[in-house]
């Protein structure tokens, strides 16, 4: 045997061990490459054959060809074992317990004032009522002016105004753009007169704004719905009759109801709308200042200015309007003592109404 054949015997047997010894595919191929390599260890014993005594190199080249199936043959087993290894701890690793218990699911739910909301859309939907929204940022022209409040009328002292556009950093200087926040959704009414045309029977469900010192019952922000019917001899009993029936649906059969007059601008003639105490029931009590009585709404005709400005002819139509604020109505249905809890965000709060309820 010459000298390069016992060499190629040593290489087969280190290399052998050496990928006995390699760990993962990585290693393998960084086998490979110190073999097969251009100036690897085995390409380097193949060279040396050239030099080889003519009469042994066949059966040198012989042993070489040998040599290298055998390495090749020995490194593509070894990959195949270990990339099937790999796989399989990735498996493992990967595995889903089908038995561990599921974590518990966090399902939100809509705010008791929501809920309030939702319930008047579902009672005027059956009533015949439309829902038309109208923005919460708003010009003085829409939400004083269109409902016959001029500048400097008295009655703008009912609603304390926040100004989107601030003069002198004053939220409550009006710039001279007149950007409000809307005071209450009675403008609403007057974009629903100008996109519709009668018979108009809507409800306007939406936020309002106010610069309010908050307390127990007062917030610079909370939600209203208003209602408007414009048609051909629409007359204060039909608004009674529906208010009426309003209020049972939602207080139930036995809720007595009565008139006040009232004054809104927007409404000629206006009345105040009160049920029989919800707490009490009408014996008298603190919530309803012992008088059995809560007011629940401001209603009325629709003023013929008001009429005009949204487009419509005084001398053809008739409307009435009503407007009532949910918080309220969320607080006595829950038996909440503070509005600000319903601002809060405190889900220990908010958990308490699951449905809603
Ligand atoms: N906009 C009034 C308020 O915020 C509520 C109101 C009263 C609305 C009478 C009306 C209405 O539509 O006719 O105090």
């Amino acid at each position: 045997m010459t000298e390069l054949a016992d060499r190629l015997h040593q290489l087969q047997t280190d290399a052998l061990a050496e990928l006995a010894a390699a760990a993962d595919a990585r290693a393998v191929g960084g086998l490979r490459a110190s073999l097969f390599g251009r100036s690897g260890r085995l390409t380097t014993l193949l060279h040396d054959l050239a030099d080889e005594d003519p009469t042994e190199r066949p059966a040198t080249g012989m042993l070489a060809n040998a040599v290298r199936d055998a390495l090749e043959a020995a490194i593509t087993d070894r990959l195949a074992v270990l990339v099937e290894a790999d796989a399989g701890a990735r498996l493992a690793d990967e595995a889903i317990d089908m038995s561990a218990p599921s974590r518990p699911w966090r399902v939100g739910h809509l705010h008791p004032t929501m809920t309030v909301e939702r319930d008047l859309r579902e009672i005027f939907h059956a009533f015949g009522f439309e829902v038309f929204e109208g923005p919460e940022i708003e010009t003085d022209a829409m939400n004083f002016e269109a409902l016959n409040i001029p500048p400097d009328h008295p009655s703008r002292d009912l609603w304390d105004t926040l100004y989107v556009s601030e003069a002198d950093g004053d939220p409550r200087q009006p710039a001279a753009d007149g950007t409000i926040l809307r005071t209450h959704t009675s403008p609403v009414q007057i974009r629903a007169m100008r996109a519709l045309t009668p018979p108009i029977r809507v409800i306007t469900p939406g936020r309002c704004f106010r610069y309010e010192a908050v307390d127990a019952s007062h917030g610079f922000e909370f939600f209203q719905v208003e209602g408007l019917v414009v048609d051909r001899d629409t007359s204060l009993a039909d608004l009674k009759g529906m208010l009426e029936e309003f209020a049972r649906t939602l207080y139930g059969e036995a809720t007595r109801t009565r008139f006040r007059p009232g004054y809104y601008p927007f409404t000629e003639p206006s009345v105040a709308f009160d049920v029989s105490c919800l707490v009490c029931g009408g014996s008298g009590c603190a919530a309803c200042g012992r008088s059995g009585w809560m007011t629940i709404l401001g209603a009325g005709m629709v003023h013929p200015t008001v009429l005009r400005a949204g487009g419509i002819d005084p001398d053809e139509f008739q409307g009435y309007a009503f407007g009532m604020g949910l918080d309220r109505i969320t607080l006595l249905r829950h038996g909440i003592p503070d509005l600000r809890l319903l601002m809060s965000a405190d889900l220990r709060f908010l958990e308490q109404f699951p449905a809603g309820r």
